[in-house]
C-alpha cells in the first residue's frame, strides 16, 4: 500500500468509526427524538475543538456471537474540546453500538478522558445513553463500571463533573452520575431507576412506567436525583455550558471572573418594602436575588425539589457564587429534611471549588412533627450545619426577616465562622416566634384566665413586649453576632464590597484523613 493509499485508508476508517453502529441504528435515534454521541459533543463543545481518542477501540469478548460483531469506538466517543475557550474532557455513550451498553474497553476509555481530566484539572462531562452493562462481557463489564465510580470518587472535589442523562441510565449505572456534581436530564428521553419497571412488577406487585419510576420530572421534584430539568438537548448542552462558566477548571482554581455591566452600587428601592408588615405573609425570594445580583440573572439547582430554599448560582460584580436562600413563598421557608439535604449539597460543592457563599435568611425553624423526626430530620439538619460550619470559602449572611431558633445558627450564622453577617431592620432573631414563646413562658398565667377575650388580651400583651425585645436585630447587633444592620435597597453593594474584602480569605480547617459528616 502506498503512502496516499495509506492516508486514503485512515480516513475511510474515521469515516466509518463515525458511523457508529450504522446508519440505520442512527436514523432509528433521530426517530427517537436524541442525538448521536457525536452530534451531542458537537453541539456541547466550542466549534472544531474536539479532540477524539480510542476510535479504533474495539470490544475483546468473544461470547455469544458477539466476537462477529465489532465497532470502531465500541459504543462511547470519548476526548477533550473547549467550552468557551476552557479545556474540558467529555464522554458521550453511542445507543447505536449494542445500545450504548458498556464493555470492558469501553470503560477503559471513559477512564482514559477520567484521568486526564484530574491529570490536566479540567471538568470532565459524561453524557449518558446506555442500556447499562453488555450483558456479553459478565463480570468485566461490571469490573468497568467499578473502575469509572473509583474515578468519579477520587475527582469528586478536583475536577467538577457533570452527568447529562439523555436516554436510559439503569441498574447499577446510575451510580456514576450520582457520584458527579450534577445531573441533567432530559424530559420524556431519559430515565434513571436501580431496577426497572418489570422487576418492580415482580418483586413488589407494583405496576408503573418508566416514567413514573425514573423520568426527569420525577428526579427532578420526589428523589432530588436531578438537578435539571431540560426539554431539548439543545437545552441541556446549553446549561452544561452555562453551568461551567460558573465554576473554576479544578479545587485549585477560582471561577473566572465575567464582565460586569450591571452598577456595582445599583439600589433596589423596592427591596426597602418588600418584607410585608404581617410576619405571617410571604414574599418572593426570587425578588431579593433578582434584585441584588449582576442583571437580576440567576442559575438555579434544583429548581422543582424543595422549593422551600433556593440554590442558585450568580454573580456580584462578575464574580461567581453560591446563594441559599430560605423560600417564604413555600412552606413558609422551614428546614426540612429535603432542604435541609439539598442545601448541604449545594454548600459543600461551592466550598470544594472556592465559590463563595451568600445566604439569605427567612426562616422560622425546623419542621416539626412525627414524619419529619422519623425520617431523620436530626440527622439531616446536621449535613447543613456540618457544610456550613465546615467551609472555608467567603461566606456572606444577610438575614432578611425570621431567624428563629436551630434554624438561625444553621443558616451561616456568625458562629459557624460566618464573614460577614447583616441583617435587613425586618429581622427577627430569636429562640422562637412570638407565640410559641408566649405559650411556653406563660402557660400558667394563661392556662388560668378562664375568659376567653381576656385570655387573648393577654397572649396579644405578652406577644408583643416579646417582639419588642427579640423581633428585631439589634438584639444580635449589640452582642456582635449582627455585623451590621443595612438599608435593604443598599444589599447589593454591601455583598459586592464584602466579597471584595474577602478575596484575600485564608482559613483551614484542622488536617484530618476526612471528616464524618452525619451521612
Ligand atoms: C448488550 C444491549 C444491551 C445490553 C441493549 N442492547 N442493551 N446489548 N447488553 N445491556 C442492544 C440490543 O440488543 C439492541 O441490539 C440494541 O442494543 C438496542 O436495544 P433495543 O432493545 O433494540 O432498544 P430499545 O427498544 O430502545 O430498548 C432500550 C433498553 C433495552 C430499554 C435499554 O435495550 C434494555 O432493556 N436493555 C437491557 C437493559 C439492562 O437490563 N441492562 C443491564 C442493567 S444492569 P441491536 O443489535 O438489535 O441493535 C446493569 C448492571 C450495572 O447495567 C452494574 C454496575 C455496577
Amino acid at each position: 500500500m502506498s503512502n496516499i493509499e495509506k492516508v486514503k485508508e485512515l480516513i475511510e476508517l474515521r469515516e466509518k468509526a463515525k458511523l457508529g453502529g450504522g446508519q440505520k441504528r442512527i436514523d432509528s435515534q433521530h426517530a427517537k427524538g436524541k442525538y448521536t454521541a457525536r452530534e451531542r459533543i458537537e453541539m456541547l463543545l466550542d466549534e472544531g475543538s474536539f479532540e477524539e481518542f480510542d476510535m479504533f477501540v474495539t470490544h475483546r469478548c468473544d461470547n455469544f456471537g458477539i466476537e462477529n460483531e465489532t465497532y470502531y469506538g465500541d459504543g462511547v466517543v470519548t476526548g477533550y474540546g473547549t467550552i468557551d475557550g476552557r479545556l474540558v474532557y467529555v464522554f458521550s455513550q453511542d445507543f447505536t453500538v449494542f445500545g450504548g451498553s458498556l464493555s470492558e474497553t469501553f470503560a477503559a476509555k471513559i477512564c482514559k478522558v477520567m484521568d486526564m481530566a484530574m491529570k490536566n484539572g479540567a471538568p470532565c462531562i459524561g453524557i449518558n445513553d446506555s442500556g447499562g452493562a453488555r450483558i456479553q462481557e459478565g463480570v468485566n463489564a461490571l469490573s468497568g463500571y467499578t473502575e469509572i465510580f473509583q474515578r468519579n470518587i477520587l475527582s469528586s472535589g478536583v475536577v467538577p463533573q457533570i452527568s447529562a442523562i439523555f436516554g436510559p441510565c439503569a441498574g447499577g449505572a446510575v451510580y456514576s452520575p450520582a457520584l458527579t456534581d450534577f445531573i441533567i436530564m432530559s424530559k420524556g428521553t431519559s430515565y434513571m431507576f436501580v431496577t426497572g419497571p418489570k422487576v418492580v412488577k415482580t418483586v413488589t406487585g407494583e405496576e408503573v412506567t418508566q416514567e413514573q419510576l425514573g423520568g426527569a420530572t420525577v428526579h427532578a421534584s420526589k428523589s432530588g436525583v436531578a438537578h435539571f430539568v431540560v426539554d431539548s438537548e439543545e437545552d441541556g448542552m446549553g446549561l452544561v455550558r452555562q453551568l461551567l462558566s460558573y465554576m473554576p477548571q479544578n479545587n485549585l482554581e477560582d471561577a473566572p471572573l465575567a464582565v460586569c455591566t450591571d452598577a456595582i452600587d445599583r439600589l433596589e428601592d423596592s427591596l426597602n418594602e418588600i418584607i410585608p408588615d404581617n410576619p405571617n405573609k410571604p414574599y418572593d425570594v426570587y425578588e431579593v436575588i433578582k434584585g441584588i445580583v449582576d442583571n437580576g440573572e440567576f442559575l438555579e439547582s434544583q429548581k422543582l425539589y424543595a422549593p422551600n430554599i433556593v440554590t442558585c448560582f450568580a454573580r456580584f460584580n462578575g464574580q461567581s457564587v453560591g446563594i441559599i436562600a430560605n423560600q417564604p413563598k413555600y412552606l413558609a421557608g422551614v428546614l426540612d429534611i429535603n432542604a435541609s439535604r439539598k442545601a448541604a449539597r449545594f454548600v459543600r460543592f461551592c466550598d470544594a471549588f472556592n465559590i463563595p457563599i451568600v445566604t439569605l435568611v427567612d426562616v422560622p425553624g425546623f419542621l416539626p412533627g412525627t414524619g419529619q423526626e422519623y425520617g431523620g430530620i436530626i440527622i439531616h439538619g446536621a449535613k447543613l450545619l456540618f457544610a456550613y460550619g465546615e467551609a472555608t470559602v467567603p461566606k456572606i449572611t444577610v438575614i432578611l426577616r425570621k431567624s428563629y431558633g436551630g434554624a438561625y445558627c444553621v443558616m451561616s450564622s456568625k458562629h459557624l465562622r460566618g464573614d460577614l453577617n447583616y441583617a435587613w431592620p425586618t429581622a427577627e432573631i430569636a429562640v422562637m416566634g412570638p407565640s410559641g414563646a408566649i405559650e411556653v413562658l406563660y402557660a400558667k398565667d394563661i392556662a388560668k384566665i378562664e375568659d376567653a377575650e381576656e385570655r387573648a388580651k393577654f397572649i396579644a400583651e405578652k406577644e408583643a413586649e416579646y417582639k419588642e425585645a427579640f423581633a428585631n436585630p439589634y438584639r444580635a447587633a449589640k452582642f456582635g453576632y449582627i455585623d451590621d444592620v443595612i438599608e435593604p435597597r443598599n444589599t447589593r453593594f454591601r455583598i459586592i464590597r464584602g466579597l471584595q474584602s474577602l478575596g484575600t480569605k485564608k482559613l483551614t480547617n484542622p488536617p484530618k484523613k476526612h471528616d464524618n459528616i452525619p451521612l
